[in-house]
């Protein structure tokens, strides 16, 4: 158990809450009045401390700038009816966030250390949970290393940080998607089921070129043949073909998603049919065109929920239903919002 007298505590005299306004939040433009920040030096984490949210100063030859030593994680809280803060999942990003780490030589960080610091800031900055339906406290934990060294080699000092920003939608409208053919968002044996920096900067000129072809994002392929369908933009996908639910299974190439597992375990308990396993586009396709895709949408943590609205593949662009009138996605995302909002039993313990 780590000492939570341990976590120095420095509230700020000048909160910035009046400037949350729930009818109106852009995703992560606003920052709460705290953070945390630990070190690692000396092969231990110390100075754990909670201080008002401010900029930080790093050497311009820290390694993290020029080779990207860094991994991140993301989830969400919420209020309950009663106004009390919930958590979802905390445990599970904890876990991943150290399966991110070892892939990039990042130390192992204590998973009381996360949920202490994680507690304590949220405590501190409560007020700044939102309680509008669809809205919710986004927390990003992230761990950096902080040499400052230009030859390669793994860092030896590290920074562990949690930022939080209130939420709105991440995407506000059905999301139209291009399957991506000739670029490559992760490979075997890379970094495609870590949540590392570095994935997320190199899927941004791909997906820039989509958007000149006015697409929102990507649906990744495999980079070997292509053929065979991963991760929509920063998110898992999933596919209703006649009354089955497909997605991709985890891999080295693919995010282990919480809220894909948790999608996936919901659906497994209603009696659905679900299949974890390589989707061809090819299938896909077919299946858009003989009318058995029923639905498709992403799932992640920021976004939920995402309707995918139309895929492009070749030069052909495939409409797909109207996301109003999706039952499948409509239900999950209302179970998973009543879960995240303590208003029905979270039979799972997925609320902390
Ligand atoms: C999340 O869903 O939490 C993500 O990591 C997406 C993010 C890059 C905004």
């Amino acid at each position: 158990m780590i000492d939570t007298q341990t976590i120095r505590i420095e509230a700020t005299e000048n909160s910035r809450i009046s400037e949350l306004d729930e009818n109106n939040i852009p995703f992560g433009k606003l920052y709460s009045d705290h953070m945390f920040t630990a070190d690692y030096i000396d092969g231990e984490w110390q100075d754990l401390k909670i201080t008002p949210y401010q900029n930080i100063s790093i050497s311009p030859a820290n390694t993290t700038l020029h080779y990207a030593i860094t991994v991140f994680e993301g989830l969400k809280a919420y209020r309950n009816p009663e106004g009390e803060v919930i958590i979802f999942r905390p445990q599970a990003n904890a876990k991943r966030l150290n399966v991110s780490g070892e892939r990039m030589c990042i130390p192992e960080l204590p998973e009381e250390l996360f949920m202490e610091a994680l507690t304590e800031l949220i405590k501190l900055d409560s007020s700044w949970v939102p309680s509008k339906p669809g809205t919710a406290l986004y927390i990003r934990p992230f761990i950096f290393g902080t040499d400052e060294y230009i030859g390669i080699r793994p860092s030896d000092n590290f920074r562990f940080m949690i930022i939080t920003c209130p939420v709105g939608a991440y995407y506000t409208q059905p999301v139209n998607v291009k399957i991506e053919t000739e670029f490559s968002r992760a490979f075997e044996g890379g970094t495609g089921f870590a949540k590392a920096g570095g994935n997320y900067g190199a899927s941004l000129y791909p997906a820039k070129l989509a958007q000149e072809k006015g697409f929102h994002q990507l649906i990744w392929t495999d980079s070997k043949t292509h053929e065979y369908i991963e991760e929509s933009g920063t998110m898992n996908v999933m596919f209703i073909v006649g009354d089955t639910l497909l997605t991709a299974p985890t891999s080295g190439t693919i995010l282990d998603g919480i809220t894909r597992n948790s999608v996936l375990t919901i659906a497994r308990d209603w009696g659905m049919k679900v299949e974890e396993r390589r989707i061809s586009v090819k299938e896909i396709i077919e299946a858009a065109k003989d009318g058995s895709l029923k639905e498709v949408f992403g799932v992640g943590t920021a976004a939920t929920i995402a309707p995918i609205g139309k895929i492009g593949f070749q030069d052909e662009v495939y409409e797909l239903s109207d996301p109003a009138e999706r039952e499948f996605s409509i239900k999950i995302l209302k179970e998973l919002n009543d879960i995240r909002t303590g208003a029905v039993e979270d039979k799972y313990g997925w609320t902390y």
